[in-house]
């Protein structure tokens, strides 16, 4: 099978004419042309993958590397440094220490350690629906609740006192944004954090507590080495990098999808044991992740019956992925109790979300958090007239506006 069709480049990320929903190529992508041309916000060009296997396949293969510095691998967006596919996070994480990296930090989301966060995280989500009731309807979910849970919960991993989280949500959101701030601003709040973090460390170092800063010092220590403050800094920086807007933004998407269809609602009210699985559901059925996963390869290699030629850039489209009939029945329906349910939300292989227990955590416990508190909660606009955020990291509703 031949390549797609080279007079026809599609422009990726592919527009979705409605907030909650797919757009309808991906399906015909699925079915026709499963490694397909495309062409990224900067100009270049790229192949995507649409079909759960093959999404799968790649993920899990060490051939396709993260190496979007290699010289012919494609710029993601059209800003030089390829956005944030090629900063924070991915400068951490170096493939030659990454794996290392990834068992020490992987330790500390034990599934005792879920369960014993759990009850600070409910208690965090309903200080932020206190608030936000205290405000009146209606309100933004997102800004009022989605937002700020995530932060405070790796503010909580790192150690960092309450007090200090309005400056880390602060500077995480300059981190992420590729547009809202200056350079000078971004510049600025990299350089507050560093300061940061640095005295933090510091005072980690003298009075250790039960925070995964103190976890890795006292890992090194017993190995015999000293995990140096620039790797503790990079480990700080790339989990807020990870796990704020991400989570963030799959609140308010997970509740408006909830809410969208308010008998999905009323089925978690009637049997709240729902929620697990539900949480997974909406995981699946999420429509705007954001860009997809890139990888780079520098051999040819062959995926679904196609051989892709060696130093293309790869994109994985996880979403569309978690909608091939051919791995999900009934695959654009909503089924708050899907079982099994193998989604490719976290990703799959070597570089799958280290967070995911937490994320899951953090989202069963605002539901859980939501039904209790506010069961008569629902939109305040119609389903129809939320706005996404095609957001070049992760994809968003720009504000969940409800009441109660
Ligand atoms: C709903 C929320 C989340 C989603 C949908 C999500 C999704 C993902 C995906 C798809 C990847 C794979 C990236 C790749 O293969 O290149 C990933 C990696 C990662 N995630 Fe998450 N994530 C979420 C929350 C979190 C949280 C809460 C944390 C930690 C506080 C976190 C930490 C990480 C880290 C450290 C990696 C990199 C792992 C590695 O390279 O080995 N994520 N995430």
């Amino acid at each position: 099978m031949a390549l797609g069709d080279t007079d026809h480049v599609l422009d990726y990320p592919i527009p979705s004419p409605a907030a909650l929903e797919p757009p309808a190529e991906w399906a015909r992508l699925r079915q026709g042309c499963p490694v397909a041309h495309v062409r990224l916000p900067s100009g270049d060009a790229a192949t995507l993958l649409t079909r759960y296997d093959d999404v799968k396949h790649v993920l899990s293969d060490p051939r396709f590397t993260r190496d979007l510095n290699a010289p012919d691998a494609a710029r993601i967006a059209a800003n030089e440094s390829g956005g944030v596919f090629n900063s924070g996070l991915g400068r951490a994480l170096r493939e030659e220490h990454h794996q290392q990296w990834r068992r020490m930090v992987g330790k500390w989301f034990t599934a005792k350690r879920m369960t014993a966060l759990r009850p600070g995280i409910e208690a965090m989500a309903e200080r932020l629906v206190d608030g936000m009731v205290a405000s009146g309807a209606p309100a933004d979910l997102k800004a009022a609740l989605g937002f700020p849970l995530p932060v405070w919960v790796i503010c909580d991993m790192l150690g960092v006192p309450e007090s200090d989280r309005d400056k880390f949500a602060y500077w995480s959101n300059t981190l992420l944004s590729l547009t809202r701030y200056t350079q000078a601003e971004i510049d600025a709040a990299q350089a507050e954090f560093a300061d940061y973090m640095g005295a933090h460390i510091a005072a980690t170092r003298q009075d250790p507590g039960d925070d995964l800063i103190s976890e890795l010092i006292a890992a090194a220590a017993g190995a015999g080495g000293v995990m140096p403050d620039e790797a503790l800094l990079a480990t700080a920086q790339g989990l807020l990098v990870a796990g704020h807007e991400t989570t963030a933004n799959m609140i308010g998407k997970m509740v408006g999808m909830l809410l969208a269809d308010r008998a999905r609602w009323e089925a978690l009210l009637a049997d709240p044991s729902l929620v697990r699985t539900a949480v997974e559901e909406a995981l699946r059925a999420d429509a705007n992740p954001g860009f997809g996963i890139p990888r780079y390869i520098t051999e040819d290699a062959e995926v679904g019956g196609t051989v892709i030629p060696r130093g293309t850039t790869v994109v994985c489209n996880l979403a569309a992925a978690n909608r091939d009939e051919d791995a999900f029945a009934r695959a654009d329906e909503l089924d708050l109790a899907r079982t099994p349910n193998t989604h490719l939300a976290f990703g799959a292989g070597a570089h799958s979300c280290l967070g995911q227990s937490l994320a899951r955590t953090e989202l069963q416990a605002v539901l859980d958090v939501l039904l209790r508190r506010l069961p008569t909660l629902e939109l305040a606009v119609p389903a129809a007239e939320l706005e996404r955020v095609d957001g070049l990291v992760v994809g968003g509703l720009r504000a969940l506006p409800v009441r109660w």
